[in-house]
């Protein structure tokens, strides 16, 4: 099995910045790679705020906090990675864009180097099938906060190899997450539940005539949810829950994939949830 020394990430946003946090808190000197520099740096400095709350809580000690900060290096530039053992893509959740970016990665990095996704919903299968190295390309699918939430799904796609697997399951591991494995079906294990049990609750919005607080008040005291589905909806954005509903719903024809039209007019109008300012709630 390879070993990993360095990792990209591409796409800084909640989910590569998080993604890279867990990269440099695990040792691995990082590249995270954004479409401009000044975006990679203020993930760089979201990244190190979570840190020094970190330290401030007594959770990490100070030096640990410096040394996993300037193990992250901020770029623009694709050809950046191109040493980099294991990269990850986090970048927006379509089809073409992700597919052109595998192609270029293929050009790019090593030949040896394994190439992962974070896609929630698309199929790795397709994704890999835009490289030369299909065998060398893996799902590794995190949660939303990715620092917090303490699951990764190492998804096998038709050709992705054994050795594949194990270099990413051993990365999430060293990454403090527990590791399940499955294969590339849609959704994968947790979203193939989620997103239309999501779906469900925000169409019980308008059945019952409850408001988003009444809904996660509901769901938070009578099903023991941590968050209701409404904040939840917030947090993972209301543009990649329409995404992920949608593309899970081309794939299987399950009506209950369907993303409810309340939800599409809200990613419609520019209600995102945390990240707008705007969604079910409204944030500072
Ligand atoms: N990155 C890094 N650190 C973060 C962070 C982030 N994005 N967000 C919060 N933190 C840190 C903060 O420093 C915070 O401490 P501070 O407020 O003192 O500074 C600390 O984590 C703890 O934060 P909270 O007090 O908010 O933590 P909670 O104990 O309330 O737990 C939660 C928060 C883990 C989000 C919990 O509410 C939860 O488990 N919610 C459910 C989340 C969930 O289901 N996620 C899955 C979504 S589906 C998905 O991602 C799939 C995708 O494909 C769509």
């Amino acid at each position: 099995m390879p070993e990993i020394r360095s990792i990209g990430v591409i796409g800084l946003g909640a989910m590569g910045a998080g993604i890279a946090q867990l990269a440099i808190e695990a040792g691995y000197e990082t590249v995270g790679r954004e479409v401009t520099v000044e975006l990679g740096q203020a993930a760089a400095d979201r990244i190190g705020h979570f840190l020094t709350r970190k330290v401030e809580k007594g959770q990490l000690e100070q030096g640990h906090r410096d040394a996993a900060v300037h193990r992250l290096m901020v770029t623009g530039e694709l050809e950046a990675l191109a040493d980099c053992d294991l990269v990850i893509e986090a970048i927006v959740e379509e089809l073409e864009p992700k597919r052109a970016l595998f192609a270029e990665l293929d050009r790019i990095c090593r030949p040896d180097a394994i190439l992962a996704t974070n896609t929630s919903a698309l199929s790795v299968t397709e994704i890999a099938a835009a490289t030369t190295r299909p065998e060398r390309v893996v799902g590794m699918h995190f949660f939303n906060p990715a620092p917090l939430m303490p699951l990764i799904e190492v998804v096998q796609a038709e050709l992705t190899s054994d050795d594949a697997m194990e270099v990413a399951a051993a990365v999430g591991a060293r990454f403090g997450k527990e590791v399940v494995r499955c294969h590339d079906t849609p959704g994968f294990i947790v979203n193939r539940v989620l997103i239309p049990l999501l779906n469900d609750c925000l169409r019980v919005l308008d059945e019952a005539r409850v408001t988003p607080e009444a809904l996660d008040l509901a769901l938070t005291n009578g099903a023991g949810w941590p968050m209701g589905p409404c904040a939840l909806v917030d947090l993972v954005g209301i543009d990649v829950h329409v995404h992920a509903a949608e593309a899970l719903y081309a794939r299987s024809r399950d009506p209950r994939m369907a993303p409810p039209a309340r939800v599409v007019s809200m990613k419609d109008a520019g209600l995102l949830g945390r990240k707008s300012g705007r969604g079910f709630y409204t944030y500072d």
